[in-house]
């Protein structure tokens, strides 16, 4: 048992325990039921039919004129009930679950049927274990398994110096906050660097963050015979995300600096907090999921719950620095 989250908490629907959900069989289960529950549907009169001796006709006659059209009526003659019904479904869905997985068999033991169902997309995707099995092989410490990523993007950092975060900012509204998070990070001891997509630079006040950082706001990639301003990163959160943002970051578009250095910087595994901000219309675009997946897959921790009321679609700032702390501290 790990725990449970608050009835307030936003990351209800998340898996409690990263390490713990079954992933395997979430995934064969989404992919699988459409296609389980069609094979089930066609399989059960032929099994009523043989368990009460009569044909498929004369039951799909009886189903229809005399019971009111529904499979599930009750009745003396065909009797089962919907808990019934569900617990064959469950049966056959855990057999056959048993047997892509390749487990042994359940020896007639009933599958548990919760009735209850609740989003639970979030969290880890494929192969995010890979990643952070292999930053966990090469890191030591927070931060450590990057260094490389410091030599190629930024200047080499040295033990002790104040660790560096990428404060990644889209064309979205709730970026004209972004100075509070700026000013919490700083309070944990970061030293905050904030970049803007092109048009996200409309949405935040880049003087008043540019004096807030002591850094320039970057939104623009630079020639050669410019300076690299901006020091090596050692995490970055990218918030707001917005759907244009996420969608180019995971199909590799580099048309923003701040996408380009998205995906160098996952490239590079250094660890990254997404919080995607948008119109739940847009959160249902088949490529935006598609795309957190692929995003997740190479390690990005996403923050987002599409069925989230709109005041409640982002974290705070603070459980958002939380978050990255956490990834870090994994
Ligand atoms: C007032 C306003 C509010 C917007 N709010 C959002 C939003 O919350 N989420 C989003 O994904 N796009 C939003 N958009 C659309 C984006 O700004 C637009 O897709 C833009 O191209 C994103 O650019 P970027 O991803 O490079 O920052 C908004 C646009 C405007 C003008």
């Amino acid at each position: 048992m790990c725990g449970t989250y608050g009835s307030s908490s936003w990351r209800i629907g998340q898996p409690l325990c990263l390490d713990c959900y079954d992933y395997a069989g979430a995934v064969l289960w989404n992919a699988h039921a459409g296609e389980l529950w069609r094979r089930f549907t066609q399989a059960l009169p032929a099994v009523f039919a043989r368990t009460l001796g009569v044909s498929r006709k004369r039951l799909r006659t009886a189903h229809m004129l005399g019971y009111g059209g529904h499979f599930s009526t009750k009745s003396h003659r065909f009797s089962t009930t919907l808990g019934a019904l569900r617990q064959t479904r469950a049966d056959h869905r855990a057999d056959q679950a048993r047997h892509i997985l390749g487990l042994p068999d359940s020896g007639g033991r009933k599958t548990i049927t919760i009735t209850e169902w609740r989003y639970a997309g979030s969290g880890l995707g494929h192969g995010e274990h890979f990643w952070q099995n292999s930053r966990a092989r090469t890191s030591t410490r927070p931060g450590a398994s990057h260094r490389s990523q410091r030599a190629r993007v930024g200047t080499v950092a040295g033990d002790g110096e104040q660790r560096v975060l990428y404060v990644v900012v889209c064309a979205a509204p709730a970026a004209a906050d972004v100075g509070a998070l700026v000013r919490l990070a700083q309070s944990a001891g970061w030293r905050a660097c904030v970049i803007t997509s092109p048009m996200g630079r409309r949405f935040v006040d880049t003087d008043q963050l540019a004096e807030l950082t002591g850094e320039p706001v970057r939104s623009e990639y630079r020639m050669p015979d410019e300076p690299d301003e901006l020091p090596a990163a050692d995490a970055v959160i990218v918030a707001p995300a917005t759907f244009n943002t996420i969608n180019k970051w995971a199909c590799g578009i580099a048309d923003t600096f701040a996408v380009g250095l998205l995906c160098e910087l996952t490239g590079f595994g250094v660890p990254i907090v997404a919080v995607p901000l948008l119109k739940s219309a847009l959160a249902h675009h088949i490529a935006f999921g598609a795309n957190l997946d692929a995003l997740r897959s190479m390690g990005v921790r996403v923050l987002f719950d599409p069925y989230a009321p709109p005041h409640a679609r982002m974290p705070t700032w603070e459980q958002i620095l939380t978050e990255l702390h956490a990834l870090l501290d994994r």
